[in-house]
């Protein structure tokens, strides 16, 4: 069913276009501003969508902006669907396979994490290396449809070694630190204790509740994946504050110009 959920949205988002870009941008927590520095920018509401669920996510827009980065055509998704609220791990990769079915080869997926690796600044960002699903589910279990992908794809090369190497070169050439590390993902909605930070610190460097099932999606059908965090805040225990979510979004509007910027020299390049 999924499949056909994916090519009507599919079809409907290309009827909306007059460019079918190849590059698919997934936006974060407070990094939606990037959506807004397109030309020739085409707006669709999720809500116009067939079959795509509605965020409830402060910070998340809920709209898919398609245009030029440059010269380059990008789709770019402000607003993403979570587990924690309550869609199962199919719904939450549905956008994935929509773009798949529209065309897209290629995804730079964003989000806000806490960062695990005590070296780390809030505000910095972490080019994602590889990670770990402490989801407790995979959006690939049940029936497999082999029009998107086969039964037990790969994850050796998660994140591609060629577009990481291009992120890294711009980085460097902007003046801008790029962290590199691997992303846990937990369900949430509550942070972490403590205690679970001591035992993810073991395993990863930065933690948050997405991003994972969207990068099983699209290496399922063979999309070739660029992963970005911004490290938003130390994890819970690490530097003895609270958490809260409106630090979160705020730490990610305030790091958007550098994150822009960074996005704006990869893109051209991929
Ligand atoms: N934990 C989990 N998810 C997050 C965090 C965190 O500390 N910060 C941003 N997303």
């Amino acid at each position: 069913m999924s499949y056909e959920k994916a090519e009507a949205a599919a079809k409907y988002i290309k009827s909306r276009l007059d460019i079918h870009p190849k590059l698919l941008i997934i936006l974060g927590s407070g990094l939606g501003k990037f959506a807004d520095t397109l030309s020739d920018k085409v707006t669709i509401n999720y809500s116009e969508i067939p079959h795509l669920p509605r965020t409830t996510v402060e910070g998340h827009a809920g709209k898919l902006v398609v245009g030029h980065c440059g010269s380059a055509a990008v789709a770019v998704m402000a607003g993403r669907f979570h587990y924690y609220e309550g869609y199962s791990l199919e719904e939450v990769v549905l956008p994935v396979r929509i773009a798949f079915l529209a065309g897209i080869q290629k995804m730079i997926i964003t989000n806000a994490a806490g960062a695990l690796n005590r070296e780390f600044e809030p505000g910095d960002l972490m080019l994602i290396e590889d990670h770990v699903n402490l989801l407790g589910a995979n959006p690939l279990r049940g029936p497999n449809d082999k029009r998107f992908g086969p039964r037990f794809p790969d994850m050796t090369e998660a994140y591609d070694q060629q577009m990481r190497s291009i992120a890294l070169s711009k980085a460097e050439a902007l003046g801008i630190r790029l962290r590199r590390g691997i992303y846990i993902a937990i369900p949430g909605p509550s942070y972490e204790t403590p205690a679970e930070i001591r035992f993810l610190s073991n395993f990863g460097d930065a933690v948050g509740m997405s991003t994972v099932p969207e990068v099983i999606a699209a290496r399922h059908c063979g999309i070739r994946v660029l992963g970005l965090s911004c490290i938003s805040n130390m994890a819970a225990g690490i530097n003895g504050g609270l958490l809260d979510h409106q630090d979160v979004v705020e730490v990610g509007e305030s790091v958007s110009n550098k994150f822009i910027q960074l996005l704006s020299a990869i893109i051209p390049e991929l």
